[in-house]
């Protein structure tokens, strides 16, 4: 079974009531819910994490390196400066799919640019909740295709 972490960075917590005609009217409990029902339909093991601090964001993809197969990750803002979390991403070597509920590249200039996507197999930009969903299945995918069973077990020590 897959083993797949998500990241939602800062002020994803507040998805739901932040400018919802942007991000959408779900909450985030209602997205990792939602991500939840998917993965038990895909067979994988999901775990959600969502914080408002490049640190804690860091943390978060070193841990995942020590059970995780896969990493799905928002990282809000940071996405367009943080070299720190593409320096954490790039270090633990796991398969990481970026994903924006908003389409970036039709917002603000600013916002055009991700320094995480080059660490990244892909990017999944502006379809809400579904983001996920689908940076989700493009990352079981590209797992069944690129990881074999003997490795994956071999990664997880089972
Ligand atoms: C976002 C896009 C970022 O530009 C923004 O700062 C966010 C959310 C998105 O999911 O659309 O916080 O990552």
């Amino acid at each position: 079974m897959w083993r797949i972490q998500v990241i939602h960075g800062p002020n994803l917590n507040l998805v739901g009531q932040r400018d919802p005609q942007v991000y959408g009217r779900l909450t985030l409990i209602e997205i990792d819910a939602r991500l939840q029902a998917y993965a038990i339909e895909a067979g994988v093991e999901l775990r959600t994490f969502q914080s408002n601090h490049e640190g804690a964001i860091i943390d978060a993809v070193q841990q995942a390196a020590g059970w995780a197969d896969g990493l799905v990750i928002n990282p809000g803002a940071y996405t367009h400066y943080s070299y720190a979390i593409r320096d954490a991403i790039a270090s633990v070597n796991l398969p990481t799919v970026e994903v924006h509920l908003s389409n970036i590249y039709a917002r603000e200039p600013f916002r055009h640019s991700s320094v995480i996507t080059p660490v990244c197999i892909g990017q999944v930009t502006g379809f809400g909740w579904q983001s996920y969903r689908l940076g989700l299945e493009a990352l079981i995918g590209w797992l069944e295709t690129h990881i074999t069973p003997t490795s994956n077990a071999a990664h997880n020590g089972d």
